[in-house]
């Protein structure tokens, strides 16, 4: 086994910006999984990230030759990438794994779908040559989530040397749900992961849904050997060959973080919002605008709190911070407006002069998120379905009075976490407001405890620790 660790993800580390003078600046790459893996990766001095151009600016980076060390990205046709990133994997292979379909109307699998199925399997097929053209003989490859489902299987075929572990970060779609796709993309999909020798999910739930798939479809075998789950599939490239089906829970570093919660930019931001809260109890919640996420019921269920439990207006502040996420798709712009729409009927229904009830921001303001997670009374955590949720995590290791997490049935982080969280159901809106009255409601002492033991289960497994263990599995798949 070779020393060498490639890692293949959408999203690079960085992205660069294209300044009016020509000029390219390098930038932190955005989001859960970027920060997370970078942090376990800067522990491996022979690592290369390969990653897709996603804009111009990383489009001329390329073109011209600017790289950072241990960092590939990959200049792939802006059609193809686009269909293949907003067509397929966030309007369908997302939409699959979170069950968010309003199945009357969609999805409709048309020429146009079928099309963009092709060039999902084209931005696969650079990433899978680009890996092979990297790796040394017996390197380990990680390849990460939904984007790059076939890149097991693609590479396995080009260079049967290499142990590849593929990891998903959302959840896996249920068996019947799984079904709604059309035969052959689903065969492609399970085809392409099982080239991995290991497949990691974050929780045994999705890990489950992944081998119900298999027991359940013509073609492929699951077994159980020494306690843990594999998927047995034979291929004429490969012949016979075994996953591992492994869970690998992704944690927080609190070190890390609660140093970032503390910077002065960060302390600016809470005495801002100190001021607007004006010491009420502060219920918060942090979200890409994403439609799995639950935000508009998060919303209703707020509302009822109010009207049920009136002895709470005036009392408690609701800050939403829905940060802006793939607006170029239309469904993501008209949820992220019917997010702040019903924040306003709920301002102009319940507010004061004096008292508004919801305090909604949907800029990308990372600071202003950690200083509402020092804010933080409760914690609102309730997307109907989600790979983990780190936030979920990270409030109650920040929150400066210990804080209630009010968290959803549906979210990843239930498995670790639902002892200490008062956990509902995420279409119940009225069971999520009387868990929001429960919290608000919640002796001190009681919090703390449970603030505690959150904080705990939470750092228990951070990035690298995370990561470590995907490598181990692959040195002994
Ligand atoms: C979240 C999900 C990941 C996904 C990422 C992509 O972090 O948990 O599964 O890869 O979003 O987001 P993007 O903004 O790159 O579409």
């Amino acid at each position: 086994m070779a020393s060498q660790v490639l890692v293949a993800a959408n999203r690079g580390p960085l992205s660069y910006a294209l300044d009016a003078d020509g000029t390219l600046s390098a930038r932190r790459g955005g989001g859960g999984l970027v920060s997370g893996l970078s942090a376990a990766l800067s522990r491996q001095p022979e690592a290369l990230w390969i990653c897709a151009a996603l804009s111009d600016a990383d489009r001329e980076a390329v073109r011209r030759g600017v790289s950072e060390p241990g960092v590939r990205m990959l200049d792939i046709d802006p059609a193809v990438y686009d269909d293949a990133y907003n067509a397929i994997a966030n309007s369908v292979l997302w939409f699959t794994h979170h069950h968010l379909y309003d199945v009357p109307r969609e999805p409709v699998f048309d020429a146009a779908f079928h099309r963009a199925w092709e060039s999902y399997v084209a931005y696969n097929r650079s990433f899978a040559e680009a890996l092979a053209e990297e790796a040394e003989q017996g390197a380990r490859v990680l390849v990460q989530d939904y984007h790059l489902a076939l890149v097991p299987g693609m590479l396995r075929v080009l260079r049967p040397d290499l142990l590849i572990a593929h990891f998903t970060h959302t959840p896996w779609a249920s068996y019947d749900y799984l079904r709604i796709l059309p035969s052959y993309v689903r065969e492609e999909l399970l085809w392409g992961m099982l080239g991995a020798d290991v497949v990691g999910f974050h929780t045994h739930a999705w890990a489950r849904a992944f081998l119900d798939a298999m027991t359940l479809d013509d073609g492929h075998g699951v077994a159980t050997a020494d306690g843990e789950e594999i998927a047995h599939r034979r291929h004429e490239a490969w012949g016979d060959r075994t996953t591992s089906v492994r869970v690998f829970p992704l944690g927080v570093d609190g070190d890390e973080l609660r140093k970032l919660a503390h910077r002065p930019e960060v302390n600016d931001k809470l005495a801002a919002l100190r001021a607007e809260v004006a010491g009420r109890k502060a219920i918060v919640r942090v979200d890409r605008t994403e439609l799995s996420k639950n935000i508009l019921r998060g919303l209703l269920a707020y509302r009822e709190l109010l009207t049920v439990h009136p002895e709470w207006r005036g009392r408690v502040v609701h800050l939403a911070s829905a940060y802006p996420s793939r607006q170029d798709l239309a469904v993501y712009r008209s949820y992220t407006q019917a997010v702040r729409e019903l924040a306003a009927e709920i301002n102009t229904e319940l507010g004061t002069p004096d008292w508004q009830p919801v305090l909604v921001s949907v800029e990308d303001d990372f600071a202003r998120s950690l200083a509402a997670y020092r804010l933080a009374d409760v914690a609102l955590v309730n997307p109907v379905r989600d790979g983990m949720n780190l936030v979920a995590k990270e409030i109650p290791v920040v929150s400066e009075a210990g804080c209630v997490l009010v968290l959803s049935t549906g979210a990843g982080a239930y498995e670790e976490l639902r002892e200490d969280a008062l956990t509902v159901h995420p279409y119940d809106v009225t069971e999520t407001a009387a868990a929001l009255h429960a919290a608000l409601s919640m002796p001190s002492a009681e919090r703390a405890e449970r603030t505690k033991r959150l904080a705990a289960h939470a750092t228990a497994l951070p990035p690298s620790t995370w990561f470590e263990s995907q490598l181990s599995a692959l040195a002994a798949p």
